[in-house]
């Protein structure tokens, strides 16, 4: 009975040396989302447009938490599985490989949305290319931002969600600023 017990305690530090070995998830969630920084890089991209700043908003974040804890139980891990959430915000989503270090955030995802500036002609309001997460993040009909993020059930890929309140609404020919 002792030897039993001996080999369940190698077993169970095994486990722990190997989940070391891999590099599987040492943060929560929250932690990828880095609220503080995601807003701070978005309100730099809105005043060099001269959009007003966003704030954080705990209702919107907590919905976009909500959805990805949905996305995590149903085992979303790949990019043609993603999808959106369907609600009242606007929302941009992105997803970035945990190895062989953790390749989004937050901030990592605003950066990236931010590269389809060039994409983006004010003139005829219109991409050239995908420009429509860097538009949102421009928005002057959103006031407040709330992300959430899950790491896919065998943690191959970080998924990060931003919903933006209120949803920008209108037509073609609306202009984010
Ligand atoms: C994030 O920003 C809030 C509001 O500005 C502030 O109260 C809080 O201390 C900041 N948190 C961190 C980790 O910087
Ligand atoms: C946050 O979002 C909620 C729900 O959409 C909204 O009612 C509230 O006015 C928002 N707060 C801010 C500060 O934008
Ligand atoms: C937002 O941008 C639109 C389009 O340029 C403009 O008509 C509107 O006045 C702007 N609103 C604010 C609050 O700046």
């Amino acid at each position: 009975m002792s030897s039993i017990r001996y080999s369940f305690v190698v077993m169970t530090l095994f486990s722990v040396l190997l989940t070391r070995a891999y590099g599987l998830p040492k943060v929560r969630p929250i932690d990828d989302v880095q609220p503080n920084k995601t807003v701070k890089i978005h309100n730099k991209i809105r005043a060099e447009v001269g959009v007003a700043p966003l704030v954080w908003n705990k209702t919107v974040a907590a919905y976009a938490q909500n959805f990805a804890n949905r996305q995590a139980k149903a085992g979303v891990c790949d990019y043609s599985s993603m999808r959106h959430s369907g609600g009242p915000y606007g929302e941009n989503i992105a997803a970035g490989w945990v190895q062989p270090e953790d390749q989004m955030s937050g901030p990592i995802a605003a950066n990236y949305w931010y590269t389809e500036k060039r994409n983006y002609d004010y003139a005829t309001n219109k991409c050239k290319g995908e420009c429509g997460h860097y538009t949102q993040m421009v928005a002057n009909q959103s006031f407040s931002i709330g992300c959430g993020s899950f790491r896919c059930h065998d943690n191959e890929l970080i998924y990060i969600v931003c919903d933006y309140y209120p949803m920008p609404v209108g037509d073609a020919n609306t202009r984010p600023y």
